[in-house]
């Protein structure tokens, strides 16, 4: 019994790998905001730390950038044109984001905390299909 799940988990797992290369995409990105992108990973670092330190103010800074992030790539793939998943990723950001912003003004830090963690997927999510692998 054992073995033949082992076997079928692992071709579960190459048929994932396969699709996900398959799925990438590759975009002429001269004019892409990477500085923007370098603040993005600093303060995503920061934000479920401060939330769940219940650094509001910390929190709601965090967010700012955030959301000024995600609407950057929204509006980015949008120009860019035939990037909808890249839109859609984005505003799942956005999303995200108000929903922390409500949870921690509300003083629900776990609520935050999970609203956090989604935003944090979103990010991958987006690169997972438009980033290019490195070198
Ligand atoms: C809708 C798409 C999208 C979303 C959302 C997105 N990114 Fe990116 N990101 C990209 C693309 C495309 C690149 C590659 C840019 C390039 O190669 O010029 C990139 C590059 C980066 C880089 C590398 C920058 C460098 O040094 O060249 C970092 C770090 C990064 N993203 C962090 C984040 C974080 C953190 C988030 C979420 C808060 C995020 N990104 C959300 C598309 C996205």
């Amino acid at each position: 019994m054992m073995p033949k799940l082992v076997i079928v988990l692992t071709i579960g797992a190459a048929i994932l790998a396969t699709s996900a290369n398959a799925e990438r995409r590759t975009i002429d990105l001269h004019d892409y905001d990477d500085d923007l992108m370098r603040d993005l990973d600093k303060t995503i670092k920061y934000f479920e730390p401060d939330i769940t330190a219940k650094n509001v103010q910390g929190a709601l800074d965090d967010a700012a950038v955030l959301q000024d992030g995600f609407k950057y790539t929204e509006d980015y793939f949008a120009k860019k044109g035939g990037a909808d998943d890249a839109v859609l990723i984005s505003k799942e950001g956005l999303n995200y984001i108000a929903a922390a912003i409500k949870s921690v003004s509300a003083n629900d830090f776990d609520s935050a905390a999970e609203a956090a963690r989604g935003a944090a997927k979103t990010c991958r999510a987006c690169h997972d299909i438009y980033k290019p692998l490195k070198k």
